[in-house]
């Protein structure tokens, strides 16, 4: 099967990209970020392109990005925490391993606080974070081969985590 040895998916802030790091590292393969790509490609961050052009646009965006991404790399590849909202998305995903990193509703509002970076939490952090979890969780486990927990782990002790599932 070609495409990237491992895709994760999850809620922001659970941790992707510190956690994808580290398992390209311990893989010894590239890492990827679709997020990364879209601010790349457009020359300007996540929050302006929701500011400006509003979520549609951004996720039409993100679907042409992890298609893109799937196709062409390698090794760990992280989504974004909506990129699982595509239905076409979630059918790519299914040839390859994917692993869910999930944290509970306290653990998320006490990582990403107030952070005015992410959008989606910008005027209740805990009702939206609960209200985003709700909505998300199925299609996160729809996709996923394997589900780790970042609950009270380490990063390093994720990326373990995920290694034993993969
Ligand atoms: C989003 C998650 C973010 C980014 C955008 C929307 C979401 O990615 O794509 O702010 O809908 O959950 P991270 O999960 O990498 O923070």
């Amino acid at each position: 099967m070609s495409g990237p040895r491992l895709v994760l998916v999850g809620p922001m802030g659970v941790g992707k990209s510190t956690v994808g790091r580290l398992l390209a590292e311990r893989l010894d393969v590239g890492y990827r970020d679709t997020d990364d790509d879209i601010v790349a490609t457009e020359g300007r961050e996540i929050s302006e392109i929701f500011v400006d052009d509003g979520e549609e646009h951004f996720r039409a965006l993100e679907k042409a990005a992890v298609a893109t991404a799937l196709a062409e790399h390698l090794g760990v590849l992280a989504l974004g925490g909506g990129a699982v909202l595509d239905a076409d998305t979630r059918a790519l995903l299914a040839p390859h391993p994917v692993v869910y990193l999930s944290m509970d509703v306290e653990e998320a509002v006490r990582r990403t606080g107030l952070n005015v970076a992410r959008p989606l939490l910008a005027v209740n952090p805990r009702k939206q974070w609960r209200e985003l979890m709700e909505a998300r969780r199925h299609l996160y486990e729809e996709v996923a081969t394997a589900v780790v927990t970042t609950d009270g782990r380490t990063p390093e002790e994720v990326t373990q985590a995920a290694l034993d599932a993969l």
